[in-house]
């Protein structure tokens, strides 16, 4: 048997002499045999009569990396000569004839059949900087010709972030050195600006608009250099970079009275003028002689003094300061926006939802989203597609780490975007998770041979696909925390649920489509879709039997063996993926299901079973992928694949730390005024509580944790993130939609179920192993076992939330989104646990006492299937209101605009409900337009804020919290 190597050589034939003459490379490739059969070329060559030539030079090239080239030389009478590819300072031989000799794999080799072997095509595919260099074209004749083409390799300029500045804070008179350094083919220039496009101070007698140089030195540094600086990176090739860098000079405030003595007449009015400069911003207040404070009160209005943030000795930039603060105040901005939704002559008292939010159909008219939150989220979308693109380009001039967060995210975009369509069929899932080792799904069997039944083990199967996430079908499997022991995480087993529509098979069309798009065969469709919505009907009537045993037991997994008949133990090694002891404890509910089940399975007919299971599977997998591979949906799919991931690097890219530390600064404080406020509450008793039962609530609402951005709150969050993701790996070869999604998948499944190993993580070390719609979402949500309330950073968005906007801003929108929340702690539901997350009967007392039952009563006049959220929204809206009106109270505000700061609060609140969605696209809650009307039924300070008539034309506002 030949060798590889020798065979290619084989057929490669005699041009080899020739080479090795001029190439060294070659004789490590060929050894002696490339000798031998050199004696025999030359016979052949001798044959040929007219002599080949070149018809045209070979082009240079100049190429930016990544893409493809080809470099061409023509021949004619090439006859039985043949044509190699080298690279000359790589002394390497690249192709011969029509086999490519390197190993390279981007390397390929044509020829134009047609034109008698006239022109020999060399394919770079993706081009490298290491490609560049002389290419020789060479025939074989006795003294071979050749001719060359260059190659020259461009790649677009690249900053090094960690050789570069990034953003400084220093006092005035340091001196200061920015650097930047950026990579790239030829050799990037670096040059730097002044992002607000004023001159750059280099020294007192220097100013200049640019300055080319690697670094820029500041000497003495004064407020006027403070600002954003730019380095611009380019080389001629395109796009040129830049990175922002911005520089703080702090230094301490100076005072500049305009009008140092002014006389005025007995009982006029006077205002006092001070101009302050100061970066950070001072904290300003006036004392009169005696050294004291002065307070706002009706005789100073300090406020409007307070204001001025002015410059003496600088009035240009202050003047552009100035101008900028009146076009891009932050309350202007947030009130401009809420009164562009009013419909002026709409009834207020009337019909709220058409008053506040009647122009938001036509103001969005075009876009996407339907409210608010999924407005911010469509930025956040938005923004996470640009840096997607963005680290693109870097990983094409290969500058990405691939092992980085950002590498494995882009991996998993770009397979998204670019995989090719028959990657994502049903079949190609159905492929790769098969129901059993070496057992393939029955439309999938090859040939005629009819599928092999007795090989399919139903639990098992259902095993196999519980660790992409299945679940819900005919077993529901969760990984969940003792009810009396929260610190424990145990395996809970029960009969599935068939409530929501992704928890059963909808309508017979829809069952039809998705035999159909399996590759059922057609003749098969209609009578398997029959059967296996009969075998679904005949499931859910044991479960329904079955509805009332609703008592969890803690057992051994032999002793559930014994007690339902069913390979438990094996199942459990598929899900934990690895072997378990008999002893292992599991919850389990409706043990009546399980046994009748096991009856159920053996009378049915095998592959039957096998396709409703791999239906359902289906199913799941179209509803949890975003099916459509444009950028923006490719997105959510990463966020919904990859949470802590995405969650990251949105962060570092578009959340300065200044602004988030700001940000986490005032929503901590939002919460404890919060809380503050709900205490006063409770120690009010207004539901009539024993003193342990009102102890009970003020613990657990203590020691509500406020999490922000999902993060475990005492680790760094890029190393926690990296470590996360440290064993997802994607292959970069080929790109498999399916495969990796599948991966994605499977990934998550396996963290939830190392958490059956682990000690159950503090508050400190808790973040949620978000399911893909929490994960591609902004909401904030409260977990009701770990009693924390997690806020997305996606909430720190125009016009959710400003950092420095007035409090009724903050207290009408976010204030109420957590007080809501907050409230969620202690609702029905909430109630069944305590602070520690363990099950307390304390709350049921709480629950089931009178007044608390007649609160309950009351909000639901109105029904609701979503008493909890009603509870909520009503007693939250009641916590923010009255929270903010104590906080403002003690600041003395006076209204900055013409609408009151009460009608403000009531519309601003009314953005959270604010939209144009369809009454069904509704989940877990009702529509918005009955919340907001739910809520502010009956809520005096709104009626009184609109005008609206007397009270008791409107009902009873609820009692509860
Ligand atoms: C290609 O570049 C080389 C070296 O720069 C030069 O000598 C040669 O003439 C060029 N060939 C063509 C076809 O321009
Ligand atoms: C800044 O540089 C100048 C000139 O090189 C030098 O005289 C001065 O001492 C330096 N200042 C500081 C704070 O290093
Ligand atoms: C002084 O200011 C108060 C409060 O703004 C106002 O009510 C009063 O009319 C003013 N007095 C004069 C003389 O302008
Ligand atoms: C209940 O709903 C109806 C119809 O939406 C409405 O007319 C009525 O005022 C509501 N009643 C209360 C008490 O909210």
């Amino acid at each position: 048997m030949l060798n590889r190597f020798e065979a290619i050589f084989n057929i490669l034939y005699v041009g080899l002499g020739c080479l090795l003459a001029t190439t060294v490379a070659l004789s490590t490739d060929t050894g002696s045999d490339g000798n031998a059969v050199n004696t025999g070329a030359s016979t052949l060559n001798n044959v040929i009569s007219e002599d080949p030539e070149f018809t045209d030079v070979i082009e240079n090239i100049t190429v930016p990396a990544g893409r493809n080239v080809k470099l061409a030389c023509s021949v004619k009478n090439l006859g039985s000569y043949k044509v190699a590819w080298m690279h000359f300072e790589q002394s390497a031989i690249l192709t011969v004839h029509n086999h490519v000799i390197t190993r390279n794999p981007r390397i390929s080799v044509t020829h134009d059949k047609h034109d008698k072997h006239r022109t020999w095509f060399l394919h770079i595919n993706n081009v490298q900087e290491e490609d560049r260099g002389r290419y020789m074209c060479q025939i074989n004749t006795v003294t071979a010709k050749t001719q060359y083409g260059f190659v020259k390799v461009v790649v677009p300029p690249n900053i090094d972030d960690a050789l570069t500045s990034s953003d400084i804070i220093v006092r005035e008179g340091d001196n200061v050195t920015l650097r930047c350094k950026a990579k790239g083919s030829p050799e990037p220039a670096i040059k730097w600006k002044r992002d607000d496009g004023n001159k750059i101070v280099i020294n007192k007698s220097l100013e200049v608009h640019d300055l080319e140089a690697d670094s820029l030195e500041l000497e003495r540094i004064s407020r006027l250099h403070m600002g954003a600086y730019l380095c611009i990176a380019s080389n001629g090739v395109p796009p040129s970079v830049s990175k922002r860098i911005k520089v703080s000079v702090d230094f301490s405030p100076m005072v500049w009275i305009p009008h140092q003595l002014v006389g005025i007449p007995m009982g006029f009015n006077i205002t006092l003028e001070c101009f302050i400069e100061a970066n950070p911003t001072s904290l300003n207040y006036w004392t009169r002689e005696n050294d004291q404070m002065i307070i706002e009160s009706y005789k100073y209005d300090v406020l409007a003094a307070m204001k001025w943030i002015a410059c003496i000795l600088f009035i240009p930039i202050c003047a552009a300061f100035t101008a900028q603060k009146t076009e891009s105040d932050p309350n202007t901005r947030l009130l401009d926006n809420i009164l562009s939704y009013v419909v002026g002559d709409a009834s207020a008292c009337g019909n709220y939802f058409e008053y506040a939010c009647g122009k938001y159909a036509t103001r969005h008219i075009d876009d996407s989203f339907t409210e608010i939150i999924q407005m911010l989220d469509h930025k956040v979308n938005k923004n996470l597609v640009l840096l997607m693109e963005e680290l693109n380009q870097r990983s094409q001039s290969a500058v990405l780490n691939e092992s980085s967060v950002e590498a494995k995210a882009l991996q998993f975009y770009i397979t998204c975007r670019d995989a090719s369509l028959n990657t994502r069929s049903a079949e190609h899932y159905l492929r790769l998770a098969p129901p059993d080792k070496g057992l393939t799904w029955p439309q999938l069997t090859p040939g005629e041979t009819a599928w092999p039944k007795e090989q399919f083990k139903w639990i098992k199967t259902l095993g196999y696909l519980h660790r992409y996430g299945l679940t819900n079908v005919i077993v529901s499997v969760m990984v969940t925390q003792n009810f009396e022991n929260s610190s424990e995480f145990l395996l809970n087993l029960s009969m599935p649920s068939f409530e929501e529509e992704s928890q059963h098979l909808n309508s017979f069309m829809e069952t039809l489509a998705t035999l159909h798009v399996m590759k059922v065969p057609s003749k098969s469709v209609v009578p398997l879709a029959r059967k296996i919505r009969r075998l679904e009907h005949a499931i859910r009537i044991l479960a329904e039997a079955d509805d009332d045993d609703d008592e969890s037991q803690f057992m051994s997994v032999q002793r559930l063996e014994y007690r339902t008949g069913l390979n438990w133990q094996m199942f459990i090694e598929l899900l934990v993926d690895h072997r378990i002891s008999p002893n292992f404890r599991v919850q389990v509910r409706n043990l009546h299901y399980f046994t009748a089940l096991k009856v159920l399975m053996e009378t049915s007919d095998a592959q039957m079973v096998a396709s409703y299971i791999m239906t359902r599977f289906v199913l799941y997998l179209l509803n949890d992928s975003m099916g459509d591979r444009s950028p923006i949906e490719c997105i959510k799919d990463m966020r919904r694949g990859m949470d802590q991931a995405s969650n990251l690097i949105y962060k570092e890219r578009f959340l300065e730390p200044a602004t988030l530390q700001q940000f986490t600064k005032e929503v901590i404080e939002l919460f404890d005024q919060l809380r503050r406020q709900f205490q006063l509450h409770i120690d009010k008793n207004s539901l009539g509580l024993t003193s342990r039962q009102n102890r009970m609530v003020g613990t657990k609402v203590q020691d509500i944790v406020l999490n922000i951005g999902n993060i475990p709150r005492g680790r760094d969050h890029r190393s926690f993130v990296s470590q996360y993701y440290k064993d997802l790996e994607f292959p970069s070869a080929d790109l498999d939609y399916s495969r990796e999604h599948l991966k994605l998948l499977e990934f998550r499944t396996q963290k939830q179920m190392a958490k059956l190993y682990q000690p159950a993580p503090s508050k400190d070390e808790f973040f949620f192993i978000s399911d893909p719609d929490t994960a591609m979402s902004s909401t904030p949500y409260y977990m009701i076992r770990q009693n924390i309330i997690i806020v997305p950073h996606g909430l720190f968005q125009e016009p959710f939330f400003v950092s420095d906007s007035h409090d009724v801003f903050k207290y009408s929108l976010l204030g109420f989104t957590i007080a809501h929340e907050l409230i969620h702690s202690v609702d029905t539901t909430g109630l069944l646990f305590d602070s520690l997350g363990n099950a307390d009967k304390t709350g049921t007392e709480i629950s089931t006492s009178p007044r608390f039952e007649a609160g309950l009563v009351c909000m639901n006049r109105n029904s609701t299937q979503y008493l909890d959220e009603r509870v909520a929204d009503i007693s939250g809206l009641d916590l923010a209101y009255s929270a903010y009106l104590r906080i403002a109270k003690d600041r003395n505000y006076t209204d900055f605009a013409n609408t009151s700061l009460e009608q403000i609060f009531f519309l601003n609140l009314a953005q959270f409900f604010c939209g144009d969605s369809h009454p069904t696209n509704f989940v877990d809650h009702d529509e918005d337009q009955i919340r907001l009307q739910q809520m502010l039924h009956g809520f005096a300070p709104f009626h009184k804020a609109f005008g609206c008539q007397t009270r008791s034309f409107y009902p009873e506002k609820c009692q509860l919290w």
